[in-house]
């Protein structure tokens, strides 16, 4: 089936442990990943939208491992570093039902969850004449 979402998760699946060696083969996105998408179903209809999670090559935080992007049509994006399987899923679902609720997508720092505070690394307005098709904005 399709995934029509127009909410997106992306976790870089290139960052490597800071702790680890630095060739270590251990990539915690993985993890993260499989661990995020758990705690979305879980959460189910109490997110407000569907998010599609998926992993890409690096997004340029590699000094803050693992990073991790939302985005959405017509919607701020954000980056976020730092970010650890073991303890802030629950923040990632948490931001996930607040950043479905925004029609834009904007919000500050103090109205983020707390866990996720000194973790962004970016928020980038939405840009939406450059990547919606042009009959949408008719
Ligand atoms: S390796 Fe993950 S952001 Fe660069």
């Amino acid at each position: 089936m399709e995934n029509r979402s127009n909410h997106r998760i992306t976790v870089c699946i290139s960052c490597r442990h800071k702790t680890g060696a630095p060739d270590s083969a251990c990539r915690p996105g993985f993890e993260l990943i499989e661990r995020l998408r758990a705690a979305i179903d879980l959460a189910g209809d109490t997110i407000g939208a569907d998010f599609e999670i998926s992993g890409t090559a690096c997004m340029a935080g590699c000094d803050r491992p693992c990073t991790v992007a939302y985005y959405g049509s017509r919607k701020a994006t954000y980056l976020f570093g730092d970010i650890d399987a073991d303890t802030d899923v629950g923040d990632l679902v948490s931001f996930a039902r607040q950043y479905a609720s925004l029609d834009d997508g904007w919000c500050s720092s103090t109205s983020r969850p707390k866990g996720l505070s000194g973790k962004t690394l970016a928020r980038v307005p939405a840009a939406i004449l450059v990547t919606e098709p042009a009959e949408v904005l008719q």
